[in-house]
This record gives C-alpha cells, sequence and structure tokens, in this order.
C-alpha cells in the first residue's frame, strides 16, 4: 500500500518526515485502508472497551471500532499536528463522535493517565516511533493489567518496516506476553498482527 511513502521508512524515525504534506497525501491514498476495519472488527472489542490508537492518522480505525465500542471511550494519540485536525475533523459527523478523543502526542510520553486502556493497538505505527522501548514501556502503564495490545505491521517484500520476530522481541523485552501472531490480508498488503497482553507480576511474600 505505501509505495509513495515506503521512501520514508529508511529515514531515521524522527517526526519531521509527517509534515502536513506527508500526512495529508496519507490519509488521501490510505486513510480508510481496509487493514484499519480489519483490525477493529477482528480486535474482540467490547461495548465498554476504553480503547487506544497510537498514531492513529485519519483515525478511521476509531471510526469502525466505534460502531462495536458503544459505551466505552475511543482515544487517537498522534505526534503529527495534521493528523490530529483530520481525524477530529473526519469524525466529527460520526454518531460516536462525544466517545472519541484525538490527542497530540507521541508513543514516547502518552497523554494518558496510569491504568486506564483495555484494549490498545498501533496500526502501521511501531516502525515509525523514535523510541520504541520507552513507547511500549508507555504503553505498559496505560494498559490495565491483563489488557490487550495489537501491534499490525505491514509486510514490504522490500524489507521496509519490522519482520514478526522483532515486533515479538520488543513486546517481550517491554514485558508483554504475545499471545498470538497472524498474517492478515487485504488485496493489496499483508500484515502482521502481533496479540499481546499486559501481564502483571505478582509478588510472592515470603513468610
Ligand atoms: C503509516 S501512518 C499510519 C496511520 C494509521 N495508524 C493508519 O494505519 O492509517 C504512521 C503514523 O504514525 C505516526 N507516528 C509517527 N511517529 C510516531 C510516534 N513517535 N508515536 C506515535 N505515532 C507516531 C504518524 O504521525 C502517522 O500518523
Amino acid at each position: 500500500m505505501n509505495e509513495n511513502l515506503q521512501q520514508h521508512n529508511d529515514e531515521p524515525t524522527d517526526n519531521h518526515i509527517w509534515n502536513e504534506e506527508v500526512a495529508t497525501t496519507y490519509v488521501e491514498k490510505y486513510g480508510e485502508h481496509p487493514i484499519n476495519h480489519l483490525t477493529a472488527e477482528r480486535a474482540g472489542l467490547s461495548p465498554d472497551d476504553y480503547l487506544l490508537d497510537i498514531g492513529c492518522g485519519s483515525g478511521s480505525a476509531l471510526r469502525a471500532a466505534a460502531t462495536i465500542v458503544t459505551h466505552g471511550e475511543l482515544i487517537g494519540v498522534d505526534p503529527t499536528p495534521a493528523m490530529v485536525r483530520i481525524s477530529q475533523t473526519e469524525s466529527a459527523d460520526h454518531p460516536g463522535f462525544g466517545r472519541m478523543r484525538f490527542l497530540l502526542g507521541g508513543a514516547e510520553a502518552l497523554p494518558l493517565p496510569d491504568n486506564r486502556v483495555t484494549v490498545c493497538w498501533a496500526i502501521n505505527s511501531l516502525h515509525h516511533w523514535q523510541d520504541i522501548a520507552q513507547g511500549l514501556a508507555e504503553a505498559r502503564r496505560v494498559i490495565v493489567p491483563n489488557g490487550r495490545f495489537i501491534v499490525v505491521e505491514e509486510i514490504f517484500p522490500e524489507g521496509h518496516g519490522f519482520e514478526a520476530d522483532e515486533v515479538k522481541m520488543h513486546l517481550s523485552s517491554a514485558g508483554f506476553e504475545v499471545e498470538g501472531a497472524s498474517i492478515q490480508e487485504t488485496d493489496d498488503a499483508q500484515f502482521n498482527v502481533l496479540v499481546a497482553r499486559n501481564v502483571v507480576e505478582h509478588n510472592v511474600k515470603e513468610d
């Protein structure tokens, strides 16, 4: 899917690549990409979930999720001002808009309190994070104990982005327990989907 934007994956993961122009072009081409809808459909969401989308882009995954998360809240976070503006504008007419918030921020400093999020996902965003360990530590901080984190990464034949094993390694190093790995297909692309749980360590008291 990203043929015009793939070149950016080779550049340092700093937000300068996600300027107004790149964000607008991305949203025009891929903002409603089917992987966003598929992720929402297959995430096992509940009406009461508190859902976080890290690197939400156009917000389309959250809009799809809002038809299932009918009582909880849906939060999109993105460090690119144009993405936050576009996601707000695109969502304004959605019946679930009152339960949605789009916040400016990167994975590395999530603007959310501890232990709040029941399901979190990052769709084609992880490989753009500037500090993956810090971002995953932040994800663990805001996700409730045993809450789920879903990472979706496009499979690029040229080797751009992350392989499934790399994502697993990052998740495990951060303390997530990886529960599932699958490949999802759309007409134009394939995606690794990793599902992880925010396990909590129980301290065993010694007598
Ligand atoms: C390829 S787009 C994917 C957008 C959306 N998730 C989708 O699939 O349509 C990558 C997104 O990651 C965001 N991003 C870049 N650096 C980030 C960071 N450090 N933390 C979170 N998101 C970031 C970009 O602003 C952009 O919206």
